[in-house]
């Protein structure tokens, strides 16, 4: 089974999802990883992000593993590193690149096809996984994402006004949202949540609810009367 979830940067996905993924026994696929570590990749190698080419040799020679929350590249624990403000910078050329997002999407279907998944980005319920057994599409106000994101950057010692945190985020949703392959959007058939104002806590609850829902009832549907 594949569970899609899709949303913005800062909905709160990458933690309810892992949460998610935990209670329903599924595995987790955090799919911006993928991209994050092929930006580093480039990064180390002295590739110009504006390379297309050489950026999509790299998404399909890269050697990408995942242990839980712990990201190997060519056999490296190299987690912390993708998730650096610079990688953050410079990714946009990366998931803009037709060529790199066919080999991640690839590679994203054949781990997906090893067991039950909850996989999560911006476009699992419409480009990956088209026919994904649940879809859900996570989203939040612009100031929710922003005062949870300024809170978090607190927590590691930066301080940075929720107004600074705003325009990062709408540069974010802009360039997630205009990329010409996998932009990001709602499926027709996704479930639009919002978690403004809930805690982790509800959502999970609320997530895992959907997706008990729609397999009782594909397990209905399949069920052909006499
Ligand atoms: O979810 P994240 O912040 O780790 O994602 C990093 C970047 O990768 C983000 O800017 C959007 C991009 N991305 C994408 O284009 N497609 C995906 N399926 C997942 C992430």
């Amino acid at each position: 089974m594949i569970i899609a979830i899709d949303g913005p940067a800062g909905a709160g996905k990458s933690t309810v999802t892992r949460l998610l993924a935990n209670r329903l026994g599924f595995l987790f696929l955090d799919t911006g990883a993928m991209y994050r570590a092929v930006t580093l990749l480039a990064l180390e190698n002295h590739i110009a992000l504006d390379d297309t080419a050489r950026l999509a040799d790299l998404a399909r020679e890269i050697d990408l593993r995942f242990d839980g929350d712990v990201v190997f590249i060519n056999g490296e624990d190299r987690s912390a590193e993708i998730r650096t403000p610079e990688v953050t910078r410079k990714i946009k050329t990366v998931a803009d690149a037709v060529d790199v997002r066919e080999h991640l999407v690839a590679l994203q279907r054949k781990i997906a096809a090893t067991g039950n998944f909850v996989s999560e980005g911006r476009d699992q319920g419409t480009v990956a996984f088209p026919n994904a057994d649940c879809k859900i599409y996570l989203t939040a106000s612009t100031r929710f994402r922003a005062i949870r994101r300024a809170l978090q950057l607190k927590e590691a010692g930066k301080n940075v006004t929720v107004e600074e945190v705003i325009s990062d985020i709408n540069i974010r949703d802009y360039n997630d949202e205009n990329r010409p392959v996998g932009r990001l959007m709602k499926a027709e058939d996704a479930i639009e949540v919002n978690t403004d104002n809930k805690t982790v806590e509800d959502v999970v609850d609320e997530l895992e609810q959907i997706v008990k829902d729609r397999i009782a009832n594909l397990a209905d549907n399949s069920i052909t009367p006499a």
